[in-house]
């Protein structure tokens, strides 16, 4: 049975700081991903990387501004040392072969990015997580004597000692289809976040909830589930993302009026204030009849204001996102967006060294939810996240590895999947099909839980969740083999995203306030008085999620109107 001090789900950013951190400890890695690492969401993240490396910024102003935008929701001791700590890793990244963009002195250019008082985001043009995750890869491969890695394998439980502790989990080589169980001192899940819980969405097919309903599944809570992200400018067409970066570099925001009305919710920030409030803004725009395109369903982004050249060189993938996939020559036209789904602020709660409520399970990246982006996240703080929180969780593990035995994790789970898998795969073809039921979910959480929400909705939501939760039980796949059975793999996603998208209902109906991306039409004003406070979900077998509470951490900004 192969056995690792630490064990890492998740090959995306957070997952393999997580592996690096380990490895420069001295313990034995391993690091595992359902696709390669290379391929891992984090190759999305397209703007760039808050830090105040700028000697005129301070990191109280980054965190005070962190803890603005998440409407005050944020745990300030989380945030603190978050952007504490932002200089020295993004300069570390640097130092390991980023090619950051520099400024005609040849310093690391930074750019504005919504909800900043200062230009402090680092960039790779709009590719910067792609950036990043390929230099980290190339760096694990140095560590190929202490670091295993199994790619394409594809986690199925975790596993849990006597006592309640994490040991290890039971995975499926895609390629074979063989199952093995892996014993561990520490697991930390690094398998990001739930955006296909959604249609349309930013997020690759991959997000799947995976690490958050495996989480759930031995005990561990989530925290802060209600607060999904919807990105001001995703294309109307399909979803996929044009980076805030176009706004940082001077894009505009226009209805059919040919209107600036930013200049309406946000005169101080206009365009780059926090994406919770574009993003409501953009929607009244809609909602009101001053929207854009054939059914006046999108807003125009008008990135001509740019000079061409700067477009070309610091936006080149939007450009030709724009040509792909909507036609746009976004030199010369505005282009039609929409807010969209695009990430989630909770996940699985942790303390700042990434430990869960399970002993030896850690959390890092958009599964966990520390909390540093309480309310609403501000662009280019989510790849900061990953990189402190996982670089955090491998230290903390691989020093916990060093005073403890290797366990021994019992084969009895691994008995277990094997049968639930050969259930699977034995279902008769008539059930509902995985693809339908996903879509179904998708299109009612974004009716439901988007950018506007109300009791009736989100009740309705939670009925069509809790019904698809039935049916999934029972949905039919075609193939029946073993190699790359992406059937079996899609069954069993599908449960882990309702297992999430429950929480996140749950936990939206609970908050009867409105506060950062939850705005709730019912119940239009935050209430510090009695939701100044997180909200958990927890799982008991097969019933409803449990909700709970966990307080807010305040260091040192208290909470006060929220004008930009
Ligand atoms: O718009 C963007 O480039 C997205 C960045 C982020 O979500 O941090």
């Amino acid at each position: 049975m192969p056995s690792h001090d630490v064990l890492i789900i998740g090959a995306g950013l957070a997952g393999q700081r997580a592996a690096l951190a380990a490895a420069d400890a001295g313990v034995t890695v391993a690091i595992m991903s359902k696709v390669h690492p290379v391929r891992s969401h984090s190759v999305a993240a397209a703007g760039g990387i808050n830090a105040a490396i700028n000697p005129a910024d301070d990191w109280r102003s980054h965190a005070y501004d962190t803890v603005k935008g998440s409407d005050f929701l944020g745990d300030q001791d989380a945030i603190e040392v978050m952007c504490e700590e932002a200089p020295k890793e993004v300069m570390h990244l640097e130092h390991i072969g980023v090619t950051f963009h520099r400024n005609d002195t040849g310093e690391l250019d930074l750019r504005a990015f919504g909800g900043a008082s200062m230009n402090r985001t680092a960039y790779v043009a709009d590719i910067t997580g792609q950036a990043i995750l390929h230099v980290l890869y190339e760096q694990l491969l140095k560590y190929h004597e202490t670091v295993d890695r199994y790619e394409e394998w594809f986690t199925t439980s975790l596993l849990l000692d006597d006592d309640g502790a994490c040991v290890g989990c039971v995975a499926r080589d895609l390629r074979t289809g063989k199952m093995e169980t892996f014993n561990a001192k520490n697991v930390i899940l690094a398998s990001g976040g739930a955006g296909q819980c959604f249609k349309p969405t930013t997020n690759g097919l991959i997000c799947t909830a995976d690490g958050m309903a495996q989480a759930l599944r031995v005990g561990a809570p989530l925290m802060d589930m209600e607060m999904i992200q919807y990105h001001p400018t995703t294309l109307v067409e399909n979803g996929f993302l044009i980076t805030e970066g176009a706004r940082g570099e001077g894009a505009h925001l226009l209805n059919a009026n040919g209107e600036r009305f930013m200049e309406k919710s946000a005169p101080n920030k206009m365009e780059l204030a926090s994406r919770d409030v574009v993003s409501r803004a953009e929607q009244i725009e809609i909602n009101e009849g001053r929207g854009v395109g054939e059914d006046g369903s999108g807003i125009y982004l008008d990135i001509t204001v740019v000079p061409r050249k700067r477009t070309l060189e610091a936006l080149r993938e939007i450009v030709n996102i724009g040509k792909d996939f909507a036609g746009t020559d976004i030199t010369k036209e505005p282009i039609l967006i929409r807010p969209g789904q695009h990430y989630i602020m909770g996940g699985i709660k942790t303390d700042i060294h990434g430990a869960t409520e399970v002993e030896g399970l850690y959390a890092a990246g958009e599964v966990a939810c520390v909390s540093v982006h309480g309310g609403n996240r501000l662009g280019a703080n989510s790849l900061l996240d990953t990189l402190i929180f996982g670089r955090r969780a491998g230290e903390h593990a691989a020093e916990r590895a060093q005073s403890r035995p290797m366990p021994t994790a019992s084969d009895a789970r691994l008995r277990e999947d094997e049968a639930w898998i050969r259930e699977i795969i034995a279902r008769p073809s008539s059930g509902r099909r995985i693809s339908e039921i996903k879509d179904e979910l998708g299109t009612t959480l974004n009716r439901h839980m988007a950018v506007f929400r109300d009791e009736a909705g989100m009740q309705e939501a939670l009925e069509v969740v809790q019904r698809l939760k039935e049916e999934a039980k029972s949905a039919c796949i075609d193939d029946r083999g073993t190699v790359f059975n992406q059937d079996v793999l899609g069954a069993i996603e599908l449960g882990y995203m309702l297992d999430a998208a429950e929480c996140m209902v749950v936990a939206a109906l609970h908050r009867k306030e409105s506060r950062g991306a939850q705005y709730r039409t019912d119940f239009p004003e935050r209430n510090d008085a009695e939701w100044l406070k997180h909200i958990t979900t927890s799982m008991n077998g097969d019933g409803a999620p449990q909700v709970g509470y966990a307080p807010v951490t305040i260091t040192q900004w208290q909470p006060e109107e929220r004008k930009y």
